[in-house]
């Protein structure tokens, strides 16, 4: 599977994906996802200034999953970003979702200066729970009635990992003083 950063022009890909009912009633999306929305979210994505990261996974040419890393907004939570992703429902299972974890968490850990990723997930999504927590994600708390779907208030797991081996600084050692002999 090939990952890559997402472009405007995988606009089709995406509403094709989010239109599904399986993806959509598990993520904050709602149905119908208009083609003009999608190509504005990539389009600012794609902007020089935003740090976001959006991929997308391909197999064999066609888009099947994307993922991406939102930052938070605030200055003092420069440390941390909002993450998302979807597989199309005939590629789940087969490891699309596992291969963009890795990508995110090795650009997180190594470049982005991330060291915390949090996220919220419908407490029913089981495939997804095991994705984060293989991943070293933990569970933060539960959020009762958070969202409708599918006319129901559902609750969400709020998940969360901190950077396993956060970066130090190799400074060189300060010169120590030393003592005139006398
Ligand atoms: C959640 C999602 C991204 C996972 O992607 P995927 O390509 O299906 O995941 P993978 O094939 O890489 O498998 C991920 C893990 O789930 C496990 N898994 C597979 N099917 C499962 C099932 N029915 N129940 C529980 N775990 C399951 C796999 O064994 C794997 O865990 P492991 O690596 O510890 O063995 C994908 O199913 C999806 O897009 N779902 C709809 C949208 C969604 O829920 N997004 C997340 C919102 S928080």
């Amino acid at each position: 599977m090939l990952v890559r950063r997402a472009r405007p022009a995988d606009v089709a890909d995406f509403v094709r994906i989010m239109g599904q009912h399986e993806v959509y009633r598990n993520l904050m999306q709602l149905p119908l996802p208009g083609e003009e929305l999608w190509r504005k979210r990539l389009e600012g994505l794609a902007e020089p200034d935003r740090h976001d990261l959006q991929l997308v996974g391909e197999v064999s040419g066609r888009v099947v999953g994307s993922a991406g890393l939102h930052p938070a907004p605030q200055l003092r939570r420069r440390h941390v970003a909002m993450l998302g992703i979807s597989v199309e429902p005939t590629a789940q299972g087969q490891g699309v979702g596992t291969a963009l974890m890795q990508a995110l968490c090795d650009y997180a850990d190594g470049w982005a200066q991330l060291l915390r990723i949090e996220l919220t997930v419908f407490t029913d999504n089981a495939r997804a729970i095991r994705l984060y927590e293989h991943f070293g994600f933990r569970h933060e708390g539960t959020h009762r009635a958070y969202a409708l779907r599918d006319g129901v208030y559902a609750d969400v797991h709020a998940m969360a990992r901190l950077h396993p081996r956060p970066p130090q600084a190799a400074w060189p050692a300060e010169p120590q003083p030393t003592t005139p002999t006398p």
